[in-house]
């Protein structure tokens, strides 16, 4: 063979063996050397791991940056991991975002789960591509034969198994293959088995959460739940919904659930007319990503006769966020089709603001997770209070979900919140069931159902000058006890007065103005106003020392001021108390 020769058939050996993108060997070479390994391990009686590493979101790179940058993050894995190899170990590239590790002579098992934590920590140093620093991880599975017993595909099998369970807890990951891995990726695939018969199997039925007005619990509509009951018995949607995501079932699926709203919608309207409750339906990412979504969606709506405007389509922030300009797209073909959007979720998954006002969307749910906290957590209420504010200036309505307890209501009111849903007000009903709860309503009428909030300001002379030690010990104290009880407000000392501002239940607020009235540290307490307050001013507890010494950042008043206004004659009037009051917290200056 001449020389010539002899380099092109090397070249044409080392481009069947190898990834030309990365270089590394690829799949079937790893297969071999997977094999001669398990071989070697059985003649020496040591252990063998495969660790399968998958690039998490490597799609969304490709689609954000271009198959280029996409290509250059692979290179630059390659060449990570190539770096990191030691002797007995062999990295290879196996599929578009994966690449495999061999590990020979493995003693411990924990030594692969330090390996593969390894390997994130490696790529935690940002990879550079054309200029932009992007920071990636892999989920990693890991199989390891210790008896000899596995064949190479076994081990392949089994790591990739182990991977796609690490990648469903989130990025980053690691995930040993075992007993309970293989079990559970038995029962996901008997999950997907059943899901593909579960709609010609009528396995399938629709449950109504209902929606009610924060203020009154009247029922204004209703979030269609999925269930599924199978003859072995039925399986959780936390469970079977994933699954139907992964494997696409649940565009199918979620095309008979939104028929499901279409029927209940035009039902509806046939008995209640206008004062009929809107239907929420569930959209997942697979769905949007559907390109005929839009057409299946309009030919449902065109055979059922419903009315687009009463259903309310609600879609992840972390859905909508994953690709915004393609979801903007279809987001208003669906609006053009006259249906309404909601952000699901709201609060869980990072939004652009600035995206979120080019969106269609008419409602916001804001997240079980805030409401958790409400009643107890001043951050919670913050974030509620930051989020009712936001979804207000956009125009838009505010629903609030997983509400348990009336304190979580009379907090929600207390904010603004329009709607609400939750066990506190309703479980997920049968549509028979729902039917004729709403039914009842309408014959029985529907009276507020939550306690307005009460508020009271009132002014008080200290006895002895009060120091800021003694201030901050009263801030404390009062901290202490207001939180649990519900109780917000601000306490304002000036020149030996004190005005305060309390807002709760009103027995509350009653029981500790009680004990206030009897504090030796003031006197001549006299109540300004009280009354039934339509909102909370203050999100916690907070107190304000004003000197009449001029700050550092006040103007310059002295060519002004005729005459200093004191607390007790800002008290003759009770607007521009309150209103004094209320200006400290839009200040932000109390703490
Ligand atoms: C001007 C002023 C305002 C007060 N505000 C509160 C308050 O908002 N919450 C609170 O628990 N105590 C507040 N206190 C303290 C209470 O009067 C009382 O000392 C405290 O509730 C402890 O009462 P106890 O020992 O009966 O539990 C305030 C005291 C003064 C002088």
């Amino acid at each position: 063979m001449s020389n010539i020769n002899k380099k092109l058939a090397q070249d044409l050996t080392w481009c069947v063996n190898h990834d030309s993108l990365t270089g590394l060997p690829n799949r079937t070479v790893m297969r071999e050397r997977i094999v001669s390994a398990l071989q070697r391990a059985r003649r020496n009686k040591s252990g063998v791991a495969v660790l399968l590493i998958d690039v998490d979101g490597f799609k969304f790179i490709n689609d954000t940056h271009g198959q280029d940058a996409g290509d250059m993050v692979l290179k630059m894995i390659a060449g990570r991991l190539h770096g990191q190899i030691l002797l007995g170990e062999a990295v290879a590239r196996s599929g578009d975002n994966e690449f495999i590790l061999l590990c020979e002579q493995v003693e411990q098992a924990a030594k692969m789960a330090i390996l593969a934590k390894n390997i994130n920590a490696m790529l935690h140093q940002p990879i550079d591509v054309a200029g932009l620093a992007l920071l990636v991880t892999v989920s990693v599975g890991i199989a390891i034969d210790q008896d000899g017993t596995h064949s190479a595909d076994d081990m392949l099998r089994h790591a990739d198994t182990a991977m796609r369970v690490s990648k469903e807890q989130g990025p980053g990951g690691w995930q040993f293959f075992c007993a309970q891995v293989h079990e559970q990726s038995q029962m996901q695939i008997m999950i997907a088995h059943g899901l593909r018969t579960a709609i010609a199997r009528d396995e399938l039925s629709p449950r109504f959460q209902p929606i009610v007005v924060a203020e009154s619990g009247r029922i204004v509509g209703a979030e269609l739940l999925l269930r599924w009951h199978p003859p072995e018995g039925p399986v959780s949607p936390a469970l079977f919904i994933p699954i139907a995501e992964m494997t696409g079932a649940i565009v199918e699926i979620g095309a008979w659930v939104f028929r499901q709203a279409c029927l209940a919608e035009a039902d509806w309207r046939r008995r209640w007319g206008v004062a009929a409750p809107y239907v929420s339906v569930n959209v997942s990412t697979r769905q949007l990503n559907n390109e005929s979504l839009v057409d299946v969606f309009a030919a449902i709506l065109c055979e059922t006769g419903a009315d687009p405007a009463r259903l309310l389509l609600e879609i992840t922030e972390t859905t909508l966020m994953s690709d915004v300009e393609t979801n903007i797209r279809i987001l208003h073909s669906l609006a053009n089709l006259g249906l309404r959007v909601a952000i699901d979720d709201f609060g869980t998954g990072y939004s652009s603001l600035a995206q979120l006002t080019r969106l269609p969307v008419s409602v916001l749910k804001i997240d079980k997770a805030f409401i958790d906290g409400i009643d107890r957590n001043p951050e919670s209420r913050a974030v509620i209070r930051a989020v009712i504010g936001l979804g207000r200036a956009l125009g838009l309505k505010m629903v609030a979900e997983g509400v348990e307890s009336s304190d979580q209501q009379s907090e929600l009111c207390a904010y603004g919140c329009d709607l609400i849903q939750g066990y506190y007000f309703h479980n997920p009903l049968e549509e028979k069931t729902f039917v004729d709860t709403v039914e009842r309503e309408i014959q029985k009428g529907v009276t507020s159902s939550v306690e307005p909030l009460h508020f009271l300001i009132y002014i008080s002379t200290a006895v002895e000058p009060m120091s800021q030690a003694a201030l901050d010990a009263l801030l404390k104290q009062s901290r202490l006890y207001n939180r649990p009880a519900g109780i917000t407000g601000c306490l304002i000392y000036q020149d030996g007065y004190f005005m305060q501002m309390l807002e709760g239940k009103r027995e509350v607020v009653s029981k500790l103005m009680n004990k206030v009235k009897n504090d030796p540290r003031h006197t001549d307490i006299r109540t300004i106003v009280e009354g039934k307050a339509p909102r909370r001013v203050f999100v916690d507890w907070s107190m304000e020392l004003r000197d009449l010494v001029p700050g550092p950042n006040e103007p310059d008043f002295n060519d002004w001021q005729s005459r200093t206004i004191s607390l007790p004659e800002l008290a003759e009037d009770a607007r521009t108390c309150y209103t004094y009051m209320m200006a400290y917290m839009h200040a932000g200056i109390v703490h």
